[in-house]
């Protein structure tokens, strides 16, 4: 429980932010029936076995058993503790916390906090030198020059470092910030002497924000021709370029309102095209994209649009992005641009329209881009070229999963050179054994078409376990329920979690609480029983429910427990009987027990 925040705090942040919302950030949900699905973000799977209840306000993953209210979730998925989570959500819902309870959060991670607080600052700071001062005029001019507006710059939070040793270190000091703890984190640096300066001078300042808007870094850029051109903050735990996005917080609303996100190699292209309509673009920060990035990507948008450089390098790089956004299951294109050129580059050369209409909304699907991409080594005039190009492509799209997918380019491939398409077909279905991918099955389940199925095939419970489980379900959503199974049942549930669920109900009930699942598992004292609740709250219940059908779970429930009570006497009375050295008394209680026994089993199925 929850000590020092109140209770009615808490409730609050969780009413203003909405289960759906909150975990719609994260991954795709659709809709069916009453409830949300998606691919659970907690184990890897293809085929959706997360759901989320809106009433309800909860989470359930059928597959590995995860479940929770918005605060778990958020708890889980961040790697948060519970003041994280809540003050995390209380921000995003623009909610003040009580004093004490911020002290308490900072308290957690004190060295992250101040670094997140000093690169807060560092933010403002730069941002006001170069909008605001004669220090950041060149940089504000840079920036001017290259067709950024003023609105950009402000939502984008550029700035410009000074060109000073230690107008940072400084600036820090007197803020009250721990010198080592800025080097350590790398916000400043310090030479063999221990000299501490600023790391970054005379350059256009980036701010790097997380996905949950913090920033956590600065990409500097010279803007004279000082060496490196770009200039990062070094990798810390905060700041991993192999983790991070670049713009993944802005974008995510866009990138969900079109269902297709665009790829950037840096920040300059993102910024550009944003100014040029394209809000839902991302960068990884001057490396290759990493699997992990590729997965990110994946959990939020199925469609990817891949925007690099068109030069050599780039195109090599659109290659290898291609593959590993494929490999992970995004549905991949490939941006067209004219050779040479990056997307800042274009923009300014040709605007925002051409940008958009014939860069972005004309990008080839994979297996287009492909097919150019191996193209570009060989002379299909000549006849041993052509052969070798064909197998090449044969090999691309064998491993191409979708069979229609497959199909169309077969046919595109053998129109283009006259060739006979059920001999490419074979050559495919040859490939395709040799790697021993799985042949075509009947269709699968498809993302947008959920069935309710189980997962693991579990026993089948027995029937007095059954209906403890639907009573608890109508009890969780309603509180005469509850009142009348307490006067009537108690706490006579034969399986013992259930047992535990139900005391924490009826006080949760007793204490004046409306129903409210979501509220509830706050009060239930480990994982393992929220879990449960969870799961009990998902079963689909009826709102006409009759007191016949309320009446008749408790009695399977009572019938059960008598027969447990029943035979535990019998059992006593047999111990009894060997005492006494009766063993044929003995055989004969055994035989009764035996009886009960089999008639609940009977009665069970
Ligand atoms: N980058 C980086 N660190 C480097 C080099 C590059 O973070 N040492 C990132 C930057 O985000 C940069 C992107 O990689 O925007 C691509 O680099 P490059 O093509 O060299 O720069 P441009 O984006 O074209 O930048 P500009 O137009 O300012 O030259
Ligand atoms: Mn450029």
């Amino acid at each position: 429980m929850p000590g020092q925040i109140p209770e009615e705090t808490i409730e609050q942040i969780r009413k203003s932010n909405d289960i759906v919302d909150i975990v719609g950030e994260y991954i795709q949900l659709k809709k069916q029936g009453r409830n949300y699905f998606g691919l659970c973000p907690f184990h890897g799977e293809k085929t959706p076995s997360f759901s989320v209840a809106q009433d309800k306000q909860i989470f359930h993953c059928f597959g590995c058993g995860k479940g929770g209210n918005v605060v778990t979730f958020i708890m889980e998925i961040e790697g948060y503790s519970f003041y994280q989570a809540i003050t995390y959500l209380a921000e995003k819902s623009g909610q003040e916390l009580p004093e004490q309870i911020q002290q308490k959060n900072e308290h957690h991670s004190s060295e992250h906090q101040d670094v997140l607080k000093a690169y807060e600052w560092l933010t403002k700071l730069y941002h006001h030198l170069l909008r605001h001062t004669k220090e950041g005029k060149e940089g504000y001019h840079y920036l001017l020059d290259r067709g950024f507006t003023d609105e950009i710059i402000d939502a984008f939070q550029l700035g410009f470092s000074p060109k000073s040793k230690d107008f940072v270190v400084q600036f820090l000091e007197n803020k009250g910030f721990h010198r080592q703890t800025m080097v350590k984190a790398g916000v400043l640096t310090a030479n063999e002497e221990n000299d501490v300066t600023d790391r970054f001078r005379g350059r256009v300042m980036f701010p790097i924000r997380n996905h949950t808007g913090k920033c956590v870094g600065f990409g500097g850029r010279t803007i004279t021709d000082q060496q490196p051109k770009y200039l990062n903050s070094p990798e810390t735990e905060l700041f991993q370029k192999g983790k991070l996005l670049y713009n993944f917080d802005l974008a995510r609303p866009q990138i969900r309102a079109k269902s297709e996100a665009v790829l950037f190699e840096g920040y300059m292209d993102v910024i550009s095209a944003y100014q040029a309509g394209v809000t839902n673009g991302l960068a990884t920060l001057g490396t290759s994209i990493t699997e992990s990035q590729a997965k990110l990507i994946k959990r939020y948008v199925d469609t990817i649009i891949i925007c690099y450089d068109s030069d050599q390098a780039g195109i090599q790089a659109s290659h290898k992005a291609a593959k590993l956004l494929k490999k992970v299951g995004c549905t991949v294109k490939v941006a067209n641009m004219q050779h040479g050129m990056d997307p800042d580059d274009y923009i300014r050369e040709y605007g925002a329209d051409r940008f958009k209409k014939e860069v972005i909304d004309l990008s080839d699907p994979y297996m287009t881009f492909l097919m150019k991409y191996i193209r570009k080594d060989f002379n299909l005039n000549l006849e041993g070229d052509r052969i070798q190009y064909v197998e090449n492509v044969l090999d691309e799209l064998a491993q191409i999963d979708k069979p229609v997918e497959r199909e169309h380019y077969l046919k595109e491939l053998a129109n283009d050179f006259d060739l006979s398409w059920q001999t490419l077909a074979q050559e495919i279905s040859t490939r395709r054994q040799k790697v021993g991918v799985q042949q075509d099955k009947p269709k699968q389940t498809s993302h947008t078409n959920i069935i309710t199925k189980p997962v693991k095939t579990k026993k089948l419970l027995p029937a007095y376990h059954n209906a403890e489980r639907q009573l608890i379900a109508y009890m969780l959503t309603d509180v005469t329920i509850a009142d009348k199974v307490k006067e009537e049942l108690g706490g006579a549930f034969n399986v013992d979690e259930h047992k535990v669920i139900v005391t924490y109900l009826y006080a949760f009930y007793e204490e004046g609480h409306e129903s409210n699942i979501s509220q509830f598992i706050e009060f239930l004292p480990d994982h393992a029983t929220k879990e449960l609740v969870v799961q009990i709250g998902m079963i689909p219940i009826h709102d006409d429910i009759t007191s016949q059908e309320i009446n008749d779970y408790i009695r399977t429930i009572y019938l059960e427990q008598s027969d447990k009570v029943k035979i535990n006497q019998l059992k006593a009375k047999q111990k009894e009987a060997e005492r006494q050295n009766d063993p044929v008394k003995a055989a004969q209680i055994g035989m009764e027990i035996l009886e009960i026994q089999r008639q609940l089993k009977n009665s069970n199925h």
